[in-house]
């Protein structure tokens, strides 16, 4: 029961009816299972909040609209929010939601550090929330967190790297040089990258197959924070100017992802001197990073189907707003055409473990682009032969 709306009273009541049937094209009762509008016990059309974190980083644009397009196609009410990056705009933007008096919250969080306070008012309310793509910490108002096998992405990473130079532990003769690039420290997914790719590397810089000319190793020293192009351009600028000028030769650049890979790209191209071509690493299928693997510049990116994330979410925020516990069978009952695994152990956020939907990434290069992207219909080409996204 939610305290706001019994102390709203007879008022709001009568204007329900109101408000519901001015609220949008998504929300007109329609006999068809999949539009009809999902009422609440009061009557009232029930309104998913959702707070995305920016629309400067690609991805966030895609995700905001997958997930309005799926909770809207089943008869909801949806709010979306934007924060530009901004922590406190991101509170102001769920206080917001929560005024408005929403039934479930699903949030991206900005600073998965900063939203005890006002996730603790969500949680007086009874309102779910839905942890998404970033784990939020130090609350217990989080039900349940939707993302990708985040240490796999790093993973996916690193195996790519060894793989690609043919990396071996008994041959010692052929030593390369690798920079590493990780995210915004502010966001619970970034050390679970750079982990996930430095375990599978690290076996290979004790052996000094692998070297780091400028000694950065520890994640604080890699990240950059809100994952910013120009930030990882500047570094790494930094970094080929006091390392790399005397000849020495950069084999890797270990980018997290495709918004660091993009500035990292940058400072190749104008502050390089070498003449080989750098292996650089990438997340998310950003179009500016896909062009630069169609043109050779970037050589992968791991790419998260996020239009199956959003159908996670949807299928998980339905069965918490019927008031359900839904646990590993919301997979097998949900009949998803994608691979996810139900995981209760890696996702502590401080207050326990949340129990998380995980979903499987993939390796993206330039021979399967068609089949992986085009194929499925994420990605158009244009007339240059450049993937460009269908949302
Ligand atoms: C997401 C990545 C994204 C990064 C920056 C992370 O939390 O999981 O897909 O590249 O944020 O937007």
């Amino acid at each position: 029961m939610k305290l706001r709306k019994l102390m709203a009273g007879f008022m709001v009541g009568v204007m329900a009816f109101s408000i519901a049937a001015c609220s949008g094209g998504s929300t007109e009762p329609d006999s068809s299972d999949t539009e009809q509008e999902q009422s609440s016990a009061s009557g009232e059309t029930k309104t998913v909040g959702i707070a995305m974190p920016t629309q400067s980083l690609e991805r966030w644009n895609r995700d905001g609209s997958y997930l309005k397009q799926q909770f809207e196609s089943k008869g909801y009410n949806v709010e979306l929010t934007y924060s530009d990056n901004k922590i406190d705009q991101q509170v102001k933007d769920i206080e917001g939601l929560i005024a408005g008096e929403i039934d479930l919250l699903v949030i991206a969080a900005i600073d998965g550090q900063a939203l005890s306070q006002v996730l603790k008012d969500a949680k007086d309310l009874e309102i779910p929330v839905i942890s998404y793509d970033r784990l939020i910490n130090n609350t217990d108002a989080i039900s349940y967190y939707v993302s990708f096998d985040n240490y796999k992405v790093g993973q996916l990473q690193g195996q790519f790297v060894e793989e690609t130079l043919g990396l071996d532990l008994n041959d010692t003769s052929k030593k390369y040089n690798i920079e590493f690039t990780a995210g915004d420290p502010a966001d619970n997914n970034a050390p679970f990258f750079f982990n996930g790719a430095f375990d599978v590397l690290k076996p290979y810089i004790d052996a000094g197959i692998l070297n780091v000319p400028s000694g950065q190793t520890e994640f604080q020293q890699v990240a950059t924070k809100a994952w910013d192009t120009a930030t990882a351009l500047t570094r790494f600028q930094n970094i080929l100017g006091s390392n790399y000028s005397g000849g020495t030769q950069l084999d890797v650049a270990l980018c997290s992802n495709d918004s660091t890979a993009l500035g990292v790209t940058q400072a190749i191209d104008s502050d390089y001197a070498g003449d080989n071509k750098v292996l650089i690493t990438g997340q998310d299928g950003d179009e500016a990073n896909l062009a630069n693997i169609v043109d050779g510049k970037q050589t992968m990116t791991v790419y998260k189907a996020v239009a199956n994330e959003a159908v996670a979410t949807l299928d998980l925020g339905v069965a918490l707003l019927n008031g359900e516990t839904p646990d590993e069978s919301l997979i097998s009952n949900s009949g998803w055409d994608f691979e996810c695994m139900y995981d209760t152990e890696s996702y502590d956020n401080g207050t326990g473990i949340i129990p998380s939907y995980l979903l499987t990434p993939t390796v993206i290069t330039k021979d399967n682009i068609q089949t992986e992207l085009v194929d499925t219909g994420y990605y158009t080409l244009d007339e240059n032969g450049y993937p460009k996204g269908v949302q």
